[in-house]
């Protein structure tokens, strides 16, 4: 995919405020400093669109960014980070689910995971949720961060990842740029599917 603009349309927690117009969205999900931003900017080869950052817990609202003003691209706040007050893991809770049962334009969604280590609680459960949705939301689950391991730690670790989430993963890591293709054939795919989806009498 050859990305000639990306640019940031919104923040936004109601779905009220989500964006109307039917672009379809993929979205991006995982524990809070996981990875997601900087994997979008990695995705997109810009850096500080997303705005990424060491302290866990700053991204709070849903961020809608528009690519080649044709898809969207939508970044999640973080689960599991402890120190958020209850309050705002209830709205996570209640934006997630409208988002990813309910909205028309999701076409695809990423679960990142960390290579580093096994997936957590909320992350299995975030993983059973999408899916339970798979019929019609397809879901792939990237893990993030592979630079950080070894070629043998890494392989030990992905086959765990994969064997408890049993899901697609692909290595990923936002530093080298590995795995970039494969996730962008995925989006194209998801894209592709969409479209023909859409034509009249599809
Ligand atoms: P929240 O929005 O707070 O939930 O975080 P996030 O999931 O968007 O994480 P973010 O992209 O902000 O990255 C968190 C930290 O991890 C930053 O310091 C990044 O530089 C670092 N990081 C992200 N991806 C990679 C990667 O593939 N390799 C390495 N080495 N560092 C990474
Ligand atoms: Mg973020």
């Amino acid at each position: 995919m050859k990305v000639t603009s990306a640019e940031f349309l919104k923040s936004a927690i109601e779905e009220r405020d989500w964006p109307r117009d039917s672009l379809p969205e993929i979205a991006f999900l995982g524990r809070s400093n996981v990875g997601k931003s900087s994997l979008i900017n990695s995705l997109l080869g810009v850096k500080g669109l997303a705005r990424t950052s060491r302290t866990p817990g700053r991204t709070q609202m849903l961020n809608f960014f528009v690519i080649n003003r044709n898809f969207r691209f939508v970044d999640f706040p973080g689960y599991g980070f402890a120190r958020v007050p209850r309050e705002m893991k209830q709205i996570w809770g209640r934006m997630a689910n409208d988002f990813l049962a309910n909205r028309a334009q999701l076409v695809l969604s990423i679960h990142i995971v960390d290579s580093r280590h096994e997936p957590s609680t909320q992350d299995n459960e975030l993983h059973q949720w999408l899916a339970s949705l798979n019929a019609t939301r397809p879901h792939l689950t990237v893990a993030t961060k592979s630079d950080k391991l070894s070629q043998n730690e890494l392989r030990k670790n992905f086959e765990r990842i994969e064997r408890t989430l049993s899901s697609e993963t692909i290595a990923y890591s936002a530093a080298t740029g590995r795995g970039r293709e494969q996730v962008w054939r995925r989006i194209v795919e998801a894209l592709t599917a969409s479209s023909r989806s859409s034509l009249p009498g599809a």
